[in-house]
């Protein structure tokens, strides 16, 4: 599924629609560029998936953990700064999954150590006010969601 956004509300809306639909064990992977959108689109995921908390980027701290009132947990994970995929096995993203729904920015940096069924999201700079967003789903998981997302934005699957 293709997406463009052309303001980062739209990019926000998007991801507050997603982020609704997350479950524990859910892993969303993002790639694209600097500035093409990521961390906007997280922004949405985690209100929509309930946490009061502000979304910042977790680029100096690799991990920001978003707790829910019924115990659940979104993990926002940012791969920019990790050296190699060791460093990222070390951040036990199989063991987030358990607790929570995790996305991932960057992943493509560390595809290796991610498991193969998730939702790939590619990120591409068009404007100063557009981003274009290609959705990919690995799996049954995320074919279903990718079908559910898509008949929300557009009334069709
Ligand atoms: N349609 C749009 N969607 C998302 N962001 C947009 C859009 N138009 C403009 N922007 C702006 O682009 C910037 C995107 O920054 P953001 O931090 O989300 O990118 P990023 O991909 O996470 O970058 P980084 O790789 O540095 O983490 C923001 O300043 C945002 O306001
Ligand atoms: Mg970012």
């Amino acid at each position: 599924m293709e997406f463009i956004s052309r303001h980062p509300d739209q990019t926000r809306r998007l991801g507050t629609r997603l982020g609704l639909m997350l479950q524990v064990g859910d892993l969303v992977c993002l790639e694209g560029e600097l500035g093409s959108g990521k961390t906007t689109l997280v922004q949405g995921i985690a209100s929509g998936w309930g946490s009061p908390d502000l979304v910042t980027s977790p680029t100096f701290v690799l991990v920001n953990v978003y707790r829910h009132p019924q115990g659940r947990r979104f993990f926002h994970v940012d791969a920019y700064r990790l050296a190699n995929p060791g460093e990222a096995e070390d951040l036990d993203i199989i063991g987030m999954l358990e607790q929570g729904a995790v996305v991932v920015e960057w992943a493509d940096r560390i595809r290796s150590i991610l498991p193969a069924q998730n939702l790939w999201v590619k990120m591409r700079w068009v404007d100063e006010d557009q981003r274009d967003m290609l959705f990919r789903a690995y799996g049954d998981r995320y074919l279903s969601l990718l079908a559910e997302l898509r008949h929300q934005i557009y009334g069709v699957s």
